[in-house]
Formats: structure tokens, C-alpha cells, sequence
């Protein structure tokens, strides 16, 4: 069973494969937490001590009894303004203008299933798997409620968390901050890790002790940004890569998020996520309800390479469209570093008839193709093909291509709008500006406002129309800018803090309309590369661009960052030209592709440029792929070194454990070295595998224990990929 009830102690028990996470109904109806980790079988209710603290207050029921007091209790969901001094999971001001929230236990229910979140994206009730408990609490003096729902996953050691509020009041109230999740450790012995980043680096991995005061990562640019990833671990100092104690909180959520590690004076560690409260608030008139985002949270005893598998296996069997399980993309080629936005019709056959030759397997046509696009001043809003450099239309080009034996593929970028375009002509009040003020410009372009349902529909209704009778197989879906000047024509005053929320739910109101009306279309999330790679968006596709930095050193910490949280498989990853475009580096093609073996796979450049070698290069490098997809790509991925090494080393193991695919990357060479070994992961001791590419024989035993040695590379920033089949 994975959740129960002690009825006798009111200790809820939540139970998966190997973990444990036990809360319980304690004195006057607060609703606290015990426990969070390894399995247990029963209820550790004797875990929170009271002690009588030197300056605490305690609550009016405590009478003269002073050992309760809310900056020690941990409460699920903490409210505002009642002794609880750490961050809040809700705040919420009262119609009186009061905000004190302080919420009690009323009743629960258990059952099969799990919950659905009406409008945003969560893990998907597939098979009989799932469990859910909705825990209902409401204000001790006013009927402002809230469910607390979690949904258990035994077989993924995964828990699901988000909360409604419900306004039983019969005035308004408005609320301030309403997150995800809280969880609570009795210790401050632990290091976080969070994933920073910027365009063209996004997501680096930093760990560091967490601390006295408050840590935040953040987002408030509309999206889940390049700068911080909504995800996080907090693990034992002692964690590494294969041994230790884990746990990691994922947001399921495009938009502003906060996450915030606190540390108390009595060295409690709190973490709670949600929708960043400061570019946020809410009216909820009487009888409404507010719904958060989903947070995904996972511990591990496995160290963080266990933890990511957790995540991964969500991501992959629970999270993108079940039409794209275990698919992979087809090679794609992609015309962007080749033309940009300056092309025409028959430049693009050209480029896609060199690509068929080579073995690719889908064309897809970037930014450029609609409306007044001649540069980047242009153009955003009118998805009607531009006929000067597309004669055929859409639908007419996209049957040439597929008349080479290619599949076709489209950029948009429909959430967008440019000054300079008939959209604008005709709305100019359906972006997100402030009248009088001048709106602030990011690559020449400004938001369209999806707060707005005539704003959503009219873009479905052009793409629809541009793209029914077109032969179209995969989407590029894009967003080039962050949100500023936060205004929408459509709110009233005071429910402007309702604005980049409303943007959101507008967001997956259209990726929703567009993803079931189009179910054959694979489409992959992009945000001026990775700037909104979020398990929100990885709920409508299957893939996100990873980042505008195709240069393969780079995507080294770019990847070694995503897989944290993100399987392979979901990893936009290209080859593209040399010298790279964004760093001026040349790497040999092997090694570009060493690196997208373990993403998406598919090429950003024009082969007509590509020399002999380089397309016999290409050719094998396909072929490679088509073979060992599977397993570099959606196999179980090991993090095998840091990233900050002389050399780093990665691999991913077959499902069934009878392939396996690693690449040794040599950042810097030098001379009369020793000889480098890697032991490898994740393999069948017993196994024997063959590695064709070292003439090798090996046991699994072997390969992970004794290690492999490494060829002496007499070159800088060079990848080998070495595949391991079983005999
Ligand atoms: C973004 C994307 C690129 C490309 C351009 C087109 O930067 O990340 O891959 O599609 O937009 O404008």
C-alpha cells in the first residue's frame, strides 16, 4: 500500500519502493512532518520533541504550557503571520486587510489514481501505479481552506505534491504567495545544488553547504530563464555520484518560480517551492479555488546518480506525450547556422537534398519563413508564409521536402510579436506593455499577452490554418525573450499580480490546443536555446533545444547540468559547424558528435560546405545513431566524472543492460602521462561485452571494477566513443 493511515497515532504513511515520507496530525490540528528518506515500515511520530525555547511564542491553545512553538514544528504547508517565522508556503490577506493564515487539519481521503491539476501539466496517471492523499485544512478563525494533494509513485520512488485554495469566505480575500511543496530536514548538515546558468550556458551545476538565512533560485522574466533551473537536491555532505543521501524538488512549471533553502536558529532546514511570490498575487472572490503547479520530489539513498534515474524515468514513462515514449527523433537537419533568417525556397532544397544524401532523416526550417520576416525587426505575429521566399506555401514546401524522403519540420515562435507586423497593425493593445510607458525591447520583439483567451485563439487559429494542409512532422517551438513591463489591457488594476501566472496557464492553454489537434507532430521546446527547459513544457514536448551553444566542450557542462533532473532523451543536441559559431573553437566532428550521441541528434549547417571526410563522417555518424539511439539516448545515463577535470567521461546503459554506449572526452593533453582509467557503470557483472571499437572482450565485472583504460589522445578537447555490446 502506498499510503496509509495510522489512525491511532494520525500518522500518515507514504510508502514507495524504497522510501518513506510520514506526516502527521498533531496537537490543535497542525499538520506536521516526521520523516523524509529511506523506507521505514512504521510511524516515527516520536520524532519531534518539545522543548520549552527561550523566545518563542507558542499559540493562544498552549495555554501556560510553552513546549509548542511553530518555528519548531514542521508543518506541510506553512502559513503566514503565526509564529512561524520561516518562509511561508501560502500568505493570504483578508478582506478586513488582515493576513495572518494559520492552517488545522479537517479530514483526508485516500484512493487509486492520482489527482489531475485542471489547466497546467503534471505527472500522468498511467497504470494502476499511482496513489493519492488529499489532506483538507482550513484557517482556525476564517473558512479559507486548502487541499494538500500528494500523489505517491511506489515503482519510481517518486511523490507528487500541489495544493488548492479555496476562498469559503463571502468576501474576497487575495493571495500572495501560494507554493508547491515544503519540505522540512532536522539538520542544517547538508549541501544544496542548483543549476545557474545564462544564453549559452545554461544550467551549470553548483553545490554548495546550505546556510544560516535564506538561499533563493529564482525566475522573474515570465519564464523558467536560462539563470536558475526550477529544480534542486539537497544531499549529505558526504554524497557523491554513487553513494549517499539524496532528495530533489522539481517544479512542473514554466513560469516565475522561487525556490528557497532556510536555515534556522535550531539548525532546521526548510526548502519550499512554488510560483515566486513577487511578481504574484490573486483574487480568489467566494467559492473560488486557486490550483499551484505540480512539485516533483524524490529522495535517494544511491547518491544523485540514483536520484537522477528517479527523475529520469518520470520524465520519460510519466511526463511527455505517451505517443513519444521510447521514440526517438529523426535525424534532423537544421537550417539555422547555415542561412539565419536570409533564405529562399530553392537554397533550402539544396540544403536538404545534400542532407537525404548523407542519411538525414527530417529537414526542418528555422526563423524566416512568414510574414514581413526579412530580419529580425520583423515579422513575429503573422504565421502566414511569406510566398517571396517560399513560393510553394507552407504546404507546397513541406511536400517538396517530403518528396526527397525527409519528414518536415517548422520553427515558431508564437507567443511573440513584432512592432513592425500586421498583428500589431491591428492589436497593438494584445502585447504585454504599460500604456504611457515605453515598453522595454528584447531582440527587437515584446509578448504577446496569452493572459488573454481572444489572444491564444487567434494564434491557434492562424497556425491552424497555416499548418492543416501542410505535411508537417515536428515543430520547433520557440520564445526569444524575458517578461518585463508587466501589464495586461484585459486586468483590471488589482488583479495585475495575476498577469504572468494567467501568461502561463494562456501558454499551456495553446500547447494543449495545438498538441492534441496535431498529435502526429513531435514537438520540441526551445527559449532562445535553453531558457525554459522545464518539466511544464516537457509535459507537451518531448524534447527541448538545450542550448543556442552547439559547441561540444561547452554542451559538456550544458548536458552534464541537464541530466540532473532531465533524461538524455530530451536533450535538443546538434552538431554544427566549426570554428563554432559562439566560441570560435574546432573540434573534430567525432567529438561534436560524441556529445549529441546523448540528446536529440541531428546537424545545424549546410553540407553542400562539408568536405569528403566530413560527409563519410556524417553518413557513419547517422548510421551510428540509428543503431545505438536507444541506448545513448534513452538508456540509464551515468555521470561518470565532474565536469571540471582534465578529462570527463559519461555513458549510458540499455534498459536490458545488453548495450551500452560511453564516451572519454581529453579536455587537455600532455605529455609522458600515465595511463587513465574509467570504471564503468550501470553494466551486468556477469555479462560479457564486446567493444568493437578497442577489439576488447570484457566482463561487466571487469569494465566496472577493474576499469578500462583509456587510449593515449595526443590532441586537446578530443572524444572517443567506445559501444559495448553484449556477447
Ligand atoms: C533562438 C533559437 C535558435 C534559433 C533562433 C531563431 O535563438 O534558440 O535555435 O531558432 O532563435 O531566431
Amino acid at each position: 500500500m502506498g499510503i496509509t493511515f495510522n489512525e491511532e497515532k494520525k500518522v500518515f504513511l507514504l510508502k514507495t519502493k524504497n522510501t518513506s515520507y510520514q506526516f502527521r496530525v498533531a496537537e490543535f490540528g497542525f499538520l506536521e512532518h516526521l520523516y523524509y528518506g529511506r523506507r521505514v515500515e512504521e510511524a516515527v511520530d516520536y520524532i519531534p520533541v518539545r522543548l520549552r525555547h527561550g523566545f518563542e511564542a507558542n499559540p493562544y491553545e498552549m495555554k501556560q504550557d510553552r513546549t509548542l512553538c511553530l518555528d519548531v514544528l514542521e508543518q506541510e504547508y506553512p502559513g503566514f503571520g503565526v509564529s512561524d517565522f520561516k518562509t511561508s508556503a501560502c500568505s493570504i490577506i483578508h478582506a478586513d486587510g488582515s493576513n495572518c493564515i494559520d492552517f488545522r487539519y479537517v479530514s483526508h481521503r485516500i484512493y487509486n489514481g492520482k489527482y489531475t491539476i485542471e489547466g497546467m501539466p503534471s505527472l500522468r496517471n498511467k497504470g494502476d501505479d499511482w496513489m493519492t492523499l488529499e489532506v483538507v485544512l482550513q484557517d482556525v478563525a476564517t473558512k479559507v481552506e486548502v487541499t494538500l494533494f500528494y500523489g505517491v509513485l511506489e515503482s519510481c520512488d517518486v511523490i507528487t505534491r500541489h495544493a488548492v485554495i479555496r476562498n469559503l469566505e463571502d468576501t474576497e480575500i487575495t493571495l500572495h504567495a501560494a507554493h508547491s511543496t515544503c519540505l522540512s530536514f532536522p539538520t542544517d548538515e547538508m549541501d544544496q545544488i542548483d543549476f545557474y546558468g545564462s544564453w549559452g550556458h545554461e544550467r551549470n551545476a553548483q553545490r554548495t553547504p546550505v546556510r544560516h538565512g535564506k538561499t533563493v533560485v529564482d525566475s522573474i522574466r515570465g519564464i523558467s530563464s536560462h539563470y536558475y533551473n526550477p529544480t534542486i537536491v539537497l544531499c549529505d555532505h558526504e554524497t557523491t555520484e554513487t553513494a549517499g543521501d539524496c532528495y530533489g524538488v522539481a517544479l512542473v512549471y514554466s513560469g516565475n518560480f522561487q525556490i528557497t533553502v532556510e536555515v534556522n536558529d535550531f539548525k532546521q532546514t526548510r526548502v519550499v517551492a512554488g510560483i515566486h511570490p513577487d511578481t504574484f498575487y490573486w483574487k480568489l472572490n467566494p467559492g473560488e479555488t486557486f490550483a499551484t503547479p505540480e512539485a516533483v520530489i524524490s529522495f535517494s539513498a544511491a547518491g544523485l546518480t540514483g536520484l537522477s534515474h528517479h527523475y529520469h524515468d518520470v520524465v520519460r514513462h510519466f511526463l511527455i506525450p505517451g505517443q513519444f515514449e521510447n521514440q526517438r527523433c529523426p535525424v534532423l537537419l537544421n537550417n539555422w547556422e547555415a542561412t539565419m533568417i536570409d533564405f529562399d525556397e530553392e537554397q533550402l532544397m539544396q540544403i536538404a537534398s545534400a542532407g537525404k544524401e548523407l542519411g538525414v532523416e527530417m529537414f526542418v526550417m528555422d526563423d524566416g519563413w512568414f510574414g514581413r520576416r526579412t530580419n529580425e525587426f520583423r515579422g513575429l505575429g503573422d504565421w502566414q508564409c511569406n510566398l517571396e521566399k517560399l513560393p510553394s506555401g507552407i504546404a507546397g514546401f513541406s511536400k517538396r521536402i517530403h518528396g526527397l524522403g525527409l519528414k518536415f519540420g517548422i520553427w515558431i515562435e508564437p507567443e511573440m510579436i513584432s512592432e513592425d507586423s500586421r498583428l500589431y497593425e491591428e492589436h497593438p493593445d494584445w502585447c504585454i506593455a504599460i500604456p504611457g510607458r515605453k515598453p522595454t525591447r528584447q531582440r527587437y520583439q515584446l509578448i504577446l499577452d496569452y493572459s488573454r483567451d481572444e489572444v491564444v485563439e487567434y494564434i491557434f487559429d492562424q497556425i491552424y490554418n497555416e499548418f492543416k494542409d501542410a505535411e508537417i512532422d515536428y515543430i520547433k517551438w520557440d520564445m526569444n525573450r524575458s517578461m518585463t513591463d508587466r501589464f495586461s489591457q484585459a486586468l483590471p488594476a488589482e488583479r495585475q499580480g495575476e498577469l504572468c501566472h494567467r501568461y502561463v496557464l494562456g501558454f499551456y492553454k495553446l500547447m494543449e490546443k495545438l498538441t492534441t489537434t496535431f498529435p502526429q507532430i513531435r514537438f520540441e521546446g526551445c527559449c532562445g536555446g535553453g531558457g525554459r527547459f522545464d518539466m511544464g513544457v516537457l509535459y507537451y514536448a518531448p524534447q527541448i533545444w538545450c542550448s543556442d551553444d552547439t559547441d561540444a566542450i561547452e554542451r559538456i557542462s550544458i548536458q552534464h547540468g541537464t541530466s540532473f533532473f532531465y533524461p538524455p532523451s530530451v536533450m535538443g543536441a546538434h552538431v554544427s559547424v566549426c570554428p563554432n559559431q559562439q566560441t570560435g573553437r574546432s573540434v573534430s566532428i567525432d567529438t561534436r558528435a560524441a556529445l549529441a550521441y546523448y540528446g536529440t541528434f541531428g546537424y545545424e549547417l549546410d553540407p553542400n560546405e562539408l568536405n569528403d571526410e566530413e560527409k563519410e563522417a556524417v553518413k557513419r555518424q547517422i548510421q551510428y545513431y540509428q543503431e545505438h539511439a536507444l541506448t545513448s539516448a534513452f538508456g540509464k545515463y551515468y555521470r561518470l566524472t565532474g565536469v571540471g577535470h582534465e578529462f570527463v567521461a559519461f555513458m549510458s546503459v540499455a534498459d536490458d543492460q545488453k548495450s551500452a554506449v560511453f564516451s572519454f572526452v581529453q579536455r587537455r593533453t600532455s605529455a609522458n602521462k600515465g595511463i587513465i582509467y574509467i570504471k564503468l557503470r550501470g553494466l551486468n557483472e556477469a555479462a560479457v561485452y564486446t567493444i568493437p571499437e578497442l577489439g576488447l572482450e570484457l566482463s561487466g565485472a571487469s569494465l566496472m571494477y577493474a576499469g578500462l583504460p583509456m587510449p593515449v589522445i595526443k590532441a586537446d578537447n578530443t572524444a572517443k566513443t567506445f559501444t559495448l555490446i553484449q556477447k
